[in-house]
């Protein structure tokens, strides 16, 4: 099967587009979400003036993996743009410019009395962990233009061929880390003594306050069950709710806001698939194909139904950068091929699958695919339209929002096919003893009353993402993460665990000689916080000979500065 090639001049098209295109895309806020459970502004803070790129393709290399990291000297950043500071809002979610990269805000010890009170107040500077690039990032006195790499492997631009691109606040400019982090209370915060370096965001990410305002005002106001008619409150809280729900469409680029359902998250989804459309489309000889890559998440509930359905579950395996090996995908399908269910990216290693090729690949067998987004959407834009994906599913704590909420984005067509895989209030049309007639999608598949409030909260957060812009997240990210791996590769002994050509956010690696549990203690007592374990992800820890690994994780609000003192206290690690 002809696996096709890289359209690279899709990259410089795209990254074109982010700053020619016209007008940026402002998510419109529906009318009737009192602006400040909404986190307004409805505005983003776009500057429309932002320079043109000047598109370089002389520095290459910017690949999250070790492979391509060979110079000595640290990575240049690729993608900064002297830009207008953003205008400042008032609202406590807009990212504001200035501070200190750590220990820059107020600070305080767990248990302390003024632990809670003193969360939001007056910030002091202590102990602050600079670097050079986090002044760079901060400052708006860089250089003019943009260099973007034209290069074919940068994985954050995949995927959007023809997409309505996520609103840009910034994209691939000055990004404020500094503003960010101040939106998040927890950052801010000592541990064990030292201000807390937060490095476990793979497993679950921090709140910004626009969402710890909008979910308690949710409480503290609007609390209503969702039946519009019934009362005032039970208005606002029905239309708070399916307000989310279009927020949910549109940082999945789905066309339809009923293509939205809304769960626990991504382990519920995956098992609403494979119980729903899984059992009523397999059977037995039939084939689920999975990777080795996967989070436990997405083989046991595919186990279960081969259990029920005397179906077959085939797996992709992965190289020795921890890559999917396309050309034994492309030979493991076939007309027996019923389901393909791949991680877009994997948590365990980071690895960002070729999603926009193995889904025409699965589709070209009759396969209808599902991907799991869960490490995706924190990191990357993601536009299911342009995928053409069948199923996507991804969790709110992952991209901070709530805990206990997330979605299924699913083809209309299929999830009216789909029949109910729980039975309550809520998802009915009619009950008699002698028959049950169910609503239309999605509700048909959200029997009880749902997590209102989560949901309230998650659109919170992605408003927030928005308005710092996800273009500009990648980038930043992409950069982060080759610092740190080119500054891991200082640390002796350090075995990296998954290196990918293209990677997102995920640093996993093992010392020889010291345990993971003993390395990640030692982070601890310094206030660092990273994973040590088998992430959920066995088969693809073991892979490499490792039941468990060392798991750094990476998100938007970390910083140079936090990378620097990672690595600084793995130079201290006790002689083994
Ligand atoms: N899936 C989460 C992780 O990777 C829990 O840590």
């Amino acid at each position: 099967m002809d696996l096709g090639g890289e359209d690279t001049s899709l990259i410089t098209r795209l990254v074109g587009e982010l700053f020619h295109g016209g007008q940026p895309q402002v998510p419109e806020l529906p009318a009737t979400v009192p602006a400040t459970l909404a986190g307004l502004p409805t505005q983003l803070p776009v500057s429309p003036q932002a320079a043109p790129p000047s598109v370089d393709s002389r520095d290459a290399g910017l690949n999250g993996g070790f492979p391509t990291t060979t110079s000595s000297a640290p990575p240049v950043h690729p993608t900064v743009v002297s830009s207008e500071p953003e205008p400042v809002s008032k609202s406590s979610s807009q990212p504001r410019s200035g501070g200190h990269s750590r220990g820059d805000s107020h600070s305080f010890e767990y248990g302390e009395p003024s632990y809670y009170n003193d969360l939001i107040g007056t910030r002091q500077k202590d102990s602050p962990v600079e670097h050079p690039l986090d002044t760079l990032y901060r400052e708006p006195s860089f250089p003019q233009g943009v260099q973007v790499i034209d290069e074919p492997d940068f994985y954050f631009l995949k995927g959007l061929k023809g997409a309505s691109l996520p609103p840009v606040a910034a994209p691939l400019t000055a990004f404020d880390v500094e503003g960010v982090r101040r939106d998040f209370p927890a950052l801010h915060q000592r541990v064990n003594g030292h201000p807390l370096i937060y490095l476990d965001n793979a497993a679950t990410t921090h709140k910004p306050q626009s969402v710890l305002d909008a979910t308690s005002q949710f409480y503290g106001r609007d609390n209503s069950n969702i039946h519009r008619a019934a009362h005032a409150l039970a208005e606002r809280s029905t239309k708070l709710f399916e307000a989310g729900r279009e927020k949910v469409r549109q940082f999945l680029g789905a066309g339809d806001a009923k293509e939205i359902v809304f769960l626990r998250g991504t382990t519920e989804a995956i098992n609403l698939v494979a119980n729903s459309y899984g059992r009523h489309n397999v059977g037995p000889g039939d084939e689920i194909l999975l990777t080795q890559l996967e989070h436990h998440a997405n083989i046991v509930p595919w186990q279960l139904l081969a259990a029920q359905t005397g179906a077959v579950i085939r797996v992709v395996p992965i190289n020795d950068r921890g890559e999917l090996i396309l050309e034994e995908f492309a030979k493991l399908l076939s007309e027996k091929t019923k389901i393909v269910s791949v991680t877009h990216v994997s948590n365990a290693l980071g690895t960002v699958n070729p999603v926009e090729q193995i889904i025409p690949l699965a589709h070209a067998v009759g396969a209808v695919v599902l991907v799991d987004g869960a490490q995706s959407t924190p990191h990357l834009p993601v536009n299911v339209s342009a995928l053409d994906v069948d199923f996507y599913v991804f969790s709110g704590h992952k991209i901070f929002g709530p805990t206990g909420i997330g979605a299924l984005y699913g083809k209309k067509h299929l999830l009216d096919a789909m029949p109910p895989w729980q039975g309550g209030g809520h998802m009915i049309q009619d009950v008699t003893f002698e028959k049950t007639i169910y609503r239309p999608a999605p509700e048909k598949f959200e029997a009880g009353t749902p997590d209102i409030a989560g949901v309230v909260g998650l659109g919170a957060a992605i408003d927030y993402l928005f308005r710092v812009g996800i273009p500009g997240i990648a980038a930043y990210e992409h950069t982060l993460l080759e610092y740190a791996t080119h500054a891991l590769s200082t640390v002796p002994g350090l075995r990296p665990i998954g290196t990918a050509t293209n990677k997102a956010s995920v640093l996993s690696f093992v010392i020889p000689g010291v345990s993971n549990e003993a390395i990640a203690h030692h982070l601890d007592k310094q206030g660092i916080a990273v994973r040590a374990g088998h992430h959920c992800a066995l088969p693809a820890q073991r892979h490499f000979g490792q039941d468990t690994t060392v798991r750094p994780s990476l998100a938007f609000y970390n910083t140079f500065g936090e990378v620097d003192a990672l690595v600084a206290a793995l130079h201290q690690l006790p002689k083994r």
